[in-house]
């Protein structure tokens, strides 16, 4: 599989890609639309066949960085795009001068705590019953 990443630039594209998966963010097309325009944001999109099946968004200044969502999309989960997004974003936000990055993530989102583990994040905090479902936030780290 060839799989392309840069930076995504259509909203509704990737409205619809986060909005086909649990646990994403699930932002507005108009939230969408300010995350692109946001001076300080970065989206980029993994491509499979110049189709846009993945994506990572963060956030930051100076040396502290968010990974504010990420999502693959169902068909294309377990083929390496969550894992390649991440390294890419990882490495660019090192080139940017980035300490640490956090994120955070459900306790019920085994798929991406397994994803975060892989990637040699560590938990710095949580947050109980901070999602609509009951579940806790985990606040994870990765010094860079
Ligand atoms: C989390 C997510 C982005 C992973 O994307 P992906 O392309 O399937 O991930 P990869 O194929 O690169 O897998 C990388 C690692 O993640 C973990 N992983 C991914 N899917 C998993 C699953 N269903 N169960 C357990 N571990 C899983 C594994 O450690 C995997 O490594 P391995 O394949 O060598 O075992 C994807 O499942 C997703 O979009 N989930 C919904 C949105 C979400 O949870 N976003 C993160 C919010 S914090």
């Amino acid at each position: 599989m060839n799989i392309r990443l840069a930076l995504a630039t259509e909203s509704i594209i990737l409205f619809n890609v986060d909005r086909a998966q649990t646990f994403s963010a699930h932002w507005s097309e108009m939230d969408w639309q300010s995350e692109l325009a946001h001076p300080s944001a970065r989206v980029w999109g993994a491509f499979v066949n110049g189709k846009l099946v993945g994506f990572i968004c963060t956030r930051g200044a100076a040396d502290q960085y968010e990974i504010t969502n990420l999502a693959v999309e169902p068909g294309h989960t377990r083929q390496g795009i969550g894992r390649a997004l991440l390294a890419h974003a990882l490495e660019e936000l090192k080139a940017l001068g980035a300490g640490q990055v956090t994120l955070e993530v459900s306790t019920a989102n085994e798929p991406a705590r397994a994803l975060y583990q892989s990637g040699q994040f560590v938990t710095l905090g949580m947050r109980k019953k901070f999602y609509k479902d009951g579940s806790d936030a985990l606040i994870l780290g990765k010094k860079l």
